[in-house]
């Protein structure tokens, strides 16, 4: 399973890069808006950064204005996957981008029949928010899983993009049901490290080898 930064943060980015196996990275307009910076500027560093894809969301909600800023997005970096909105205006320019090589990622996913629509237009990623789904009630886990049969069904190569990643136990989760990557914030990759049992068995060997030396 690939695994993105979920961040517009630069020295998360930094930080993380170290690390080796960050695949790719995904913003939102909320992530920006963090950064206090203008949305080109930020995306255009982080290409510089991580060598992979990078989702770079447009603000419009009408299929010409999604064109419109989707076509210079593009341009910043041959990585950027342009992130439209599950809506029809947002399938209409998947199906736009599909047909000029251009990468798109179709967030605010919430259904098995929304990812079937965004793979039908060639979507590059479908991204299924299972944490919010999971704050209503709901088993974002499951979504994950029946787009995972849908997609392998029909053969469509759209990737599964797990998103809205909260913890990481949906991270093993996603990784069993199949997603092909999860996003998530640098809070959870870190997580993702540790062991209660990996530090009582470093601090043993520690006082081992230290007694060891008297
Ligand atoms: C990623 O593509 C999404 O924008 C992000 O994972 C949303 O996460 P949230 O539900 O924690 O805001």
């Amino acid at each position: 399973m690939e695994i993105f930064l979920d961040t517009g943060l630069i020295d998360e980015i930094k930080e993380a890069a170290k690390w080796g196996f960050i695949d790719g990275v995904t913003t939102n307009p909320s992530l920006i808006a963090q950064t206090k910076r203008p949305q080109a500027e930020v995306i255009q560093e982080i290409c510089s950064i991580i060598d992979g894809p990078i989702s770079a969301e447009v603000n419009a909600s009408d299929y010409e204005g999604m064109i419109n800023e989707g076509d210079v997005l593009a341009k910043i970096h041959e990585n950027i996957t342009i992130k439209l909105p599950m809506t029809e205006d947002g399938i209409r320019a998947c199906k736009y981008f599909s047909e000029k090589n251009v990468k798109t990622n179709i967030t605010l996913i919430f259904s098995p029949n929304q990812a079937l629509l965004a793979a039908k237009n060639g979507a590059t990623y479908v991204s299924p928010f299972i944490g919010r789904l999971d704050d209503i009630g709901h088993d974002g886990m499951a979504l994950i899983d029946e787009i995972r049969t849908i997609f392998d069904n029909y053969g469509y190569t759209t990737k599964i993009l797990a998103a809205s990643v909260r913890h990481s136990t949906h991270v093993r989760d996603a990784a069993l049901v199949g997603a092909d990557v999860a996003t998530m914030p640098y809070g959870v990759v870190k997580k993702l490290f540790t062991h209660p049992l990996t530090d009582k068995g470093l601090a043993q060997f520690a006082a081992d080898y230290k007694s060891s030396k008297k």
